[in-house]
């Protein structure tokens, strides 16, 4: 049942998350009218702002990174709504102090925690110290959730002293991408995907996420994590779980999730015996992106490092629906651009009526384009106009469903404006379950032990390119080729 809140505090309200995305989402959302009258934001940090100078920061924070989109009446409004109250989250005692700021919390409270791993025990203690986690109290909790299956237990056991499953909300961001959750309408909104979607009709998924940027001043953080654990652990994976998963029988966080976590727990175990054929990993050198020489990964990091920035692999889920659909993934650092985008490739048609008149026929394929555009494109044969005199012609053609131009009049939000609304109502629909991070990391552990038992260290790749060449020979010893 959905129950918006009256307050939501922010850890981290001084951090880069928080400027570029937390503040310009509130801020979006205030705008139009969207979050509850009277909810208070109240931002805490080591910082030492009073309420006047943080929202000094917001404002400048707004300013570059929601350059044009602002109303200066509904600025000041949002400017308001904001409070902090500077403090160690290390240190127990200075909770209370955070308490007496946040005052009467009877209308619920929504804590959003996006802090560093070793903040996470003495925060929920401190909360729960300071009376900060009642019954009417949730908590959004900000990736790194733990660095393996261990640590996120360790984690998610802390976690659940203090707060229920059903008051965590564990976010993914790529579920509040548009995109992603146009998955779940073009799947079950449609009636003529569902029959094919599956071994009988699917010849096997592509998922991609290639990014242009490098290190992005995270080398600290990146370094210790790498492309498997900071892309596919959790977006990705979510990716292919909504494209992998069975029907649910009702929109809500439980028959979505259900769903979900038996594909993530139907992965394939990939081991010792099989990472060496079925992944490959990279670091980026040198070369250039977009134009811009930049350098490599161990040069910017200034240390020599094994830590992957790239990694493809090939993944099986273990069912009925999916016997023998490969599900390719790829991600990775400074590649030749950035595009998000699933791509399901058809079987074959079983018989061609063309092959004898010269007619060439391509196996449909479904691109969703999650970014930089948002698309969903399905390639269909078409005959290319003429007498076919010197035989029939044929050509794919997409088929284009423009979410962009089809909803040129609805603002492209971002991902956070719909997940910081969901936790201020309490929708925990988009949010991840306890269970589905679970088994996303026992199979994402599963690989990096593999990775150690063989020794495995990452190819070099050139920055600008799509990453090692091993990458393409993962695919194309199956006789399929990267859409690219
Ligand atoms: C984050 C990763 O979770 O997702 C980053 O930590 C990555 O390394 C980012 O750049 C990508 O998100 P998006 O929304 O830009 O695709």
């Amino acid at each position: 049942m959905r129950q918006p809140v009256g307050k939501l505090l922010l850890f981290g309200a001084t951090g880069d998350l928080a400027q570029r995305m937390l503040l310009p989402s509130l801020y979006g959302l205030h705008a139009d009218g969207l979050l509850p009258e009277g909810l208070t934001i109240t931002g805490t940090a080591r910082h030492a702002y009073d309420d006047a100078a943080y929202r000094e920061f917001a404002k400048t924070a707004l300013e570059e990174h929601l350059p044009s989109d602002r109303d200066e009446s509904a600025l000041a409004g949002f400017l308001e709504r904001l409070q902090f109250h500077s403090m160690d989250a290390s240190q127990v005692e200075g909770f209370k102090g955070l308490a007496e700021k946040l005052g009467d919390i009877s209308g619920g409270l929504a804590i959003f925690l996006s802090t560093a791993p070793w903040l996470f025990a003495p925060t929920i203690k401190g909360l729960e110290a300071a009376g900060l986690a009642g019954a009417n109290v949730r908590i959004g909790l900000e990736k790194p959730l733990g660095n393996d299956l261990k640590s996120s237990r360790e984690i998610n056991d802390l976690v659940a002293l203090a707060f229920p499953e059903e008051r965590t909300f564990r976010i993914d961001h790529y579920l509040g991408k548009e995109t992603v959750q146009n998955i779940l309408a073009l799947r079950f909104g449609n009636a003529m995907f569902e029959p094919i979607w599956n071994a009988r009709g699917i010849d096997h998924v592509q998922i991609t996420v290639s990014e242009t940027v490098g290190l992005e001043g995270r080398a600290g953080y990146y370094d210790d994590v790498g492309a498997l654990r900071d892309m596919v652990q959790n977006h990705m994976l979510q990716l292919l779980a909504l494209i992998a998963m069975e029907p649910p029988a009702r929109f809500d966080g439980t028959a979505i999730r259900d769903e979900k976590v038996k594909v993530l727990r139907s992965l394939r175990p990939i081991g010792p015996a099989e990472v060496q054929s079925e992944t490959v990993i990279g670091q980026y050198r040198d070369g250039a992106v977009n134009g811009e020489i930049v350098r490599g990964y161990t040069d910017e990091l200034e240390k020599p490092s094994n830590t992957e920035t790239f990694v493809a692999v090939k993944a099986h889920v273990d069912s009925w629906r999916w016997q023998g659909v490969p599900f390719y993934l790829r991600t990775g650092k400074r590649l030749a651009g950035r595009q998000s985008e699933i791509s399901i490739q058809f079987k074959p048609v079983p018989h061609s009526i063309f092959a004898e008149r010269g007619g060439q026929l391509q196996p449909n394929t479904l691109v969703i384009r999650l970014q930089p555009e948002e698309y969903i494109r399905l390639l269909v044969m078409a005959k290319e106009p003429g007498l076919d005199r010197e035989g029939i012609r044929l050509r794919e053609v997409p088929l284009d469903l423009s979410l962009t131009t089809a909803f040129a009049n609805t603002r492209r939000r971002i991902a956070y404006e719909r997940l910081l609304l969901d936790l201020i109502e309490g929708d925990p629909t988009l949010f991840v379950r306890r269970d589905e991070v679970e088994a996303q990391w026992e199979w994402i552990d599963g690989i990096r032990a593999g990775w150690k038992a063989n020794d495995m260290k990452p190819k070099p790749y050139a920055s600008g390119s799509w990453g090692p060449s091993a990458s393409v020979g993962l695919t194309e010893r199956d006789g399929v080729t990267w859409n690219e």
